[in-house]
């Protein structure tokens, strides 16, 4: 547990614990060899940005999926806003992850045929906010992202990065306690990652959500509040 009145890096102060994983094992056993991650543990507190860092194999991705409620782990359990959640039936781990989970993927997975605005509003619809209102949150998220000039264009006609802009407004529209997201930038160049970051880092303290990001990538890395290091699925004790 941080320290009362503890600060972020970042010069904030810690929230209530959004997220905490327990010696999370998920094993994958194949040919013989054994993969995935052994006993990682990390708790991450509201308002802070964390990243996952580790080479290709090291575990990134089955943790992320571990603690956004899609897989669940062998051994270990997934605490989040101080409720035990990886082992509740999948239709409510389902509606935890509607309601209180965002998440950002490395190939952004907008709906093609849908606007910005409405890629936007899907989460929110499917909340079961009326149209006319989640047509004003998603305008605003929009804008929050500086695209407020683009709410008509379709992913396709948009960039790579204005694309991963308007995943991170789909993501915090809801307004959840906590955003995943898998390698964010990996498809963007290298001019637009750090932006990228900067932004998600001061979303996250205006709004008082928890990001956790996996990646290799420097510059995700160096805008880290916290960085957990992983190296073939075992958590490296950073100094
Ligand atoms: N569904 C699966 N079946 C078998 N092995 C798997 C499965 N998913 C992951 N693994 C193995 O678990 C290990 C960790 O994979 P993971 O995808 O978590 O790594 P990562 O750190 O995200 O890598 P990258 O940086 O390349 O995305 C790897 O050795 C991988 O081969
Ligand atoms: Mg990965």
């Amino acid at each position: 547990m941080p320290r009362r009145g503890a600060r972020c890096r970042n010069g904030t102060r810690y929230t209530a614990r959004m997220l905490e994983l327990r010696a999370i094992t998920r094993a994958y056993e194949l040919g013989g060899e054994r993969a995935g991650v052994f006993g990682v543990s990390l708790d991450l507190p509201g308002r802070c940005l964390a990243v996952i860092a580790g080479p290709s194999g090291s575990g990134k991705t089955t943790l992320l999926q571990v603690a956004g409620l899609l897989d669940p782990p062998d051994e270990g359990e997934v605490w989040l806003e101080g409720q035990p959640v990886s082992r509740l039936p999948e239709r409510a781990r389902c509606d935890l992850r509607l309601r209180r989970l965002g998440f950002v993927f490395q190939a952004f997975n907008l709906v093609p045929v849908l606007s910005a605005l409405e890629n936007v509003m899907l989460p929110l619809q499917l909340q079961g906010l009326p149209t006319p209102a989640a047509r004003a949150r998603a305008g605003a998220a929009l804008d929050r992202v500086g695209l407020g000039d683009r709410l008509a264009h379709r992913p396709g006609q948009l960039s790579g990065g204005q694309q991963q802009r308007v995943a991170i407004a789909r993501a915090l529209a809801p307004e959840p306690a906590l955003v995943l997201a898998d390698e964010p930038t990996a498809n963007l160049d290298h001019a637009h990652g750090g932006p990228l970051m900067d932004l998600m880092a001061a979303l996250a303290r205006e709004r008082g959500t928890a990001f956790l990001v996996a990646s290799h990538d420097p510059a995700v890395i160096a805008r880290a509040d916290r960085v957990f290091r992983l190296a073939d699925g075992r958590q490296v004790e950073t100094p």
